[in-house]
């Protein structure tokens, strides 16, 4: 384990985790985007795969910059978000119900990354490093747009997803109406 002596090597240390981040995310955005029914937010992912690709090479920028090797520093949270949002777009779920538990996952990944590039950007500020500052704050703004995109894909699928429901809901009211024998036989079923 690296020491960290100064507030140099603690951002060198943040610039390695943001970078095994995107790294991560480069692999999982595709995997994210096939998942997802919804043609905005498979686009929305697929958009965001490309400014992940640049973000890394940001951060190469300023690996340059620091005159230090370009490496990862494993993190668990980025590994844990990811494995929780396979988790849940693995489950047998209408379309729309899934891309929101899709867009739900995504929101909550950027949100860690906006963190993340907030704390850099500090970092950067305090050694006085402005051309980190500018790259590191363009990052912060396409993840930040990146979970507004999301956001909105999250919204309007769970807004979708519950007019089903009620369209159904009224459809069953109807059917039972029609039929009044459908509910005495559930009645009968139920003694
Ligand atoms: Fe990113």
């Amino acid at each position: 384990m690296a020491k960290i002596i100064d507030t140099a090597s603690a951002f060198y240390l943040r610039i390695k985790t943001l970078y095994d981040i995107e790294k991560q995310l480069e692999m999982a955005l595709p995997k994210m985007a096939e998942a997802a029914t919804n043609p905005e937010l498979e686009a929305g992912l697929l958009a965001h795969l490309e400014e992940t690709k640049e973000q890394s090479q940001r951060l190469e920028q300023i690996f340059g910059m620091l005159e230090m090797p370009p490496e990862l520093q494993a993190t668990e949270t980025i590994r844990a978000l990811i494995a929780d949002g396979d988790t849940v777009a693995s489950h047998s779920a209408p379309d729309e119900l899934r891309d929101v538990l899709i867009a739900g996952a995504g929101r909550e990944v950027e949100h860690y990354e906006m963190a993340v590039y907030m704390n850099a950007i500090e970092e950067a500020k305090g050694l006085g490093l402005d051309d980190a500052v500018a790259l590191l704050e363009l990052s912060l703004a396409e993840e930040t747009e990146a979970e507004e995109t999301l956001e909105k894909a999250f919204k309007d699928n769970l807004e979708i997803a519950a007019e089903t429901e009620s369209e159904l809901s009224d459809e069953i009211d109807l059917e039972s109406e029609i039929d009044p024998a459908s509910d005495m036989s559930v009645e009968e079923e139920d003694k």
